[in-house]
Order: structure tokens, then C-alpha cells, then sequence
């Protein structure tokens, strides 16, 4: 049975992010990489994690049409399997990036407190835009699971990616019973002593 899991090794230290990677790679669903990792050791990081995993760039993109094209244009040489974006921008921006070819995830409901503020608010929009676009995903908080419930039952046929799952609080378990279909783990996979059986712990809790 596929993981579930995308393990988001925010790590910063190469040659730690290369062979964890080695290590977990077959047994999670995606690895998700984000700035720290990207500043640290350059775009190339996606293609050379693309060998034992899926990679999802969690750029969260915001911008006009004409960056995205060429911040996405920067990566596609290296394979990347998804990247991250924020539709509050605008359905022009978030169908410049679909247009791309790199399957788009789209940030609708966010996993820190401070999300309830603004962002969490327009979910309906957000998940509307989204789907228009023809996007392949969301991302939608695991640790705000009557959210997550109420979102998911309307997200038709995208994919619904959760973090906010361990280090934020949320459970796996719980996310997957309120609807997301992968769960993204960081620092609980990537700070732990012994990870492959964290991944292992977590798997079995979802089934
Ligand atoms: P931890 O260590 O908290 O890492 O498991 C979570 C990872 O996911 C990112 N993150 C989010 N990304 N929407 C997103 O698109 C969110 O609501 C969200 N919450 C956390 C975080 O940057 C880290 O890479």
C-alpha cells in the first residue's frame, strides 16, 4: 500500500538531507523540500532528491503571472513532482503556474494560529479558485480538523495535502479520517532518533 506520508526534511545540512533522503525515500508517498533547503544548497537539491523520492517544492509562490513562469522555468530541468503556491494572489497567477505543467498545489487553509486571522477565512474563494485553475492539490491544515472536514468534503477531485501533523500538534490518524489524503511530517521524521521507524509508527496509525 503507498504511504501516505510527505516528509518535509527541512533540513539544511546537505549531506544529512541526502541521506536521510536515502534512507526514508521508498517509504513515504513524497519528500517536500522548502526555502531553508533551497538557499542552502541551490536548486540542483530537487534534482538530486528526485532519485529516491518524489520531491514537492513548497515555494508557497506569490506573485504576478510573469514571475511564477519564471521562478517555475528556474526548476523544471530538475523534475520536480509538485510545487506549492498561494492562489490569494489571484486566478491569473494560479493558472500561469497550472499552464506550466508542474502539478500545483494550492495553499487554502494554513496550520498556524495566526492563519485564523486572514487566510482561513477565505477558504471557499480559495478552494474555488483552485479548482477552476484545474490544479492537482491543496494544502489544508491537520491540526484544524472541523476545518479540514468542511474543506475536504468540497474539494472534489484534488488531492489534499495536511501539515501541521506531530511538531504542530495534529495527529495523523485524524487527519486522515477528517480527509486528507497525504499528510506532511517534519520535524517529528526529520528530528527524530530513529526515523525510519517514526515513519513506520505513523504509517500503521494511519491504517
Ligand atoms: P513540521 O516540522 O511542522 O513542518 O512538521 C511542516 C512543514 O510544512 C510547512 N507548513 C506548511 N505549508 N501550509 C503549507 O503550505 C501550511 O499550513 C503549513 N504549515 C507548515 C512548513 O513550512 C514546514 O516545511
Amino acid at each position: 500500500m503507498e504511504s501516505r506520508i510527505v516528509a518535509s526534511l527541512d533540513l539544511t545540512d546537505k549531506e544529512k538531507l541526502l541521506a536521510l533522503s536515502e534512507t526514508i525515500g521508498k517509504q513515504v508517498f513524497a519528500i517536500k523540500i522548502n526555502w531553508p533547503t533551497i538557499l542552502s544548497a541551490g536548486k540542483s537539491i530537487i534534482g538530486e532528491l528526485s532519485s529516491y523520492s518524489k520531491v514537492i517544492c513548497d515555494f508557497k509562490l506569490a506573485d504576478i503571472p510573469n514571475t511564477i513562469k519564471l521562478i517555475a522555468k528556474q526548476i523544471a530541468d530538475q523534475d520536480p513532482y509538485a510545487i506549492i503556491c498561494h492562489p490569494f494572489v489571484g486566478s491569473d497567477s494560479l493558472k500561469e503556474l497550472v499552464s506550466t505543467g508542474i502539478r500545483t498545489i494550492g495553499v487554502v487553509a494554513m496550520s498556524n494560529d495566526g492563519a485564523s486571522e486572514h487566510l482561513n477565512k477565505h477558504w471557499k474563494e480559495l478552494l474555488s479558485d483552485v479548482k477552476g485553475a484545474g490544479a492537482y492539490g491543496i494544502i489544508a491544515a491537520g491540526n484544524n480538523y472541523t476545518l479540514l472536514k468542511e474543506i475536504s468534503s468540497q474539494k472534489e477531485h484534488l488531492k489534499v495535502f495536511s501539515p501541521g501533523v506531530g511538531a504542530q500538534g495534529g495527529s495523523a490518524a485524524e487527519s486522515i479520517k477528517n480527509g486528507s489524503d497525504y499528510i506532511i511530517v517534519g520535524r517529528a521524521i526529520y528530528d527524530s532518533a530513529d526515523p525510519v521507524s517514526e515513519i513506520k509508527k505513523i504509517n500503521s496509525e494511519i491504517q
